[in-house]
């Protein structure tokens, strides 16, 4: 089995050897969206859309084609070391051999859109299994400290960018505190906004589930 990072969302940001075992595939599985990128490139290959509710019993039948000797590639968003850990379990429990080939992640995009360095940045992500709490207390406390940009993927759709904003100033971050939020990177409909926390907090318009954080770090912030 193979795992593809398809990218951000515009199937031109898939990588040349994401496309090869694309191309060369019997059998290509991923959500819907997902399949949705690499379409144009999966050539004869049988299309096996998944769903979070199926995913278990589409993976099974994945593995046992690869098992006969198909080659299975299973395709995750953006890149597939990027808040991707539970699909790969999930394809690392089925198969001993699994090539993985990296993606571009939402967060690169974000990187170059807002020209941060990945070196002076730190990554969260609020979609985890064991809650959000912790994730939040360590964003709390690496904005406290300034060191880093913070590049932070809300949680689709409970803990969002007005919500977060306005939990961060409840929690004593100031409200004048810039940030941009991104959404559908590379897409149609690609938005950047940018303004303070106090600003984001004040937002009812809603958010596209395709939404990225980033805090910049404060100029004169330690280096
Ligand atoms: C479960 S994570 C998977 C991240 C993915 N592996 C990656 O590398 O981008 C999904 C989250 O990534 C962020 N994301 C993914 N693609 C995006 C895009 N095109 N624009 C903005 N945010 C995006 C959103 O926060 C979304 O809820």
């Amino acid at each position: 089995m193979t795992v593809v990072a398809v990218g951000p969302g515009d199937p031109r940001m898939l990588t040349l050897r994401g496309r090869q075992a694309l191309e060369s595939a019997d059998l290509v599985t991923g959500f819907k969206t997902v399949l949705d990128v690499v379409a144009e490139w999966c050539g004869n290959a049988e299309m096996k859309p998944m769903s979070y509710r199926d995913q278990e019993d589409v993976l099974e039948y994945t593995a046992a084609q690869a098992a006969d000797g198909k080659k299975c590639v299973v395709c995750c968003w953006g890149d597939l070391n990027v808040s991707a850990a539970e699909l790969l379990a999930r394809v690392y429990r089925r198969a001993e051999n699994v090539e993985l080939i990296p993606g571009i992640s939402s967060i690169q995009m974000a990187c170059a859109r807002s020209g941060i360095a990945m070196e002076e940045s730190l990554f969260i992500t609020l979609h985890r299994r064991d809650g959000s709490e912790s994730a939040l207390s360590e964003l709390e406390h690496y904005l406290g400290e300034g060191k880093r940009n913070i590049i932070l993927l809300p949680r689709p759709f409970d803990l969002m960018p007005a919500q977060i904003a306005a939990d961060l100033v409840t929690a004593g971050i100031s409200g004048d505190r810039p940030v941009t939020v991104y959404q559908r990177l590379t897409l149609e409909g690609e938005q950047a906004w940018n303004g303070t926390l106090a600003e984001c907090a004040a937002i009812t318009e809603e958010f596209s589930d395709l939404s990225i954080m980033v805090f910049p770090r404060p100029v004169g912030g330690n280096h």
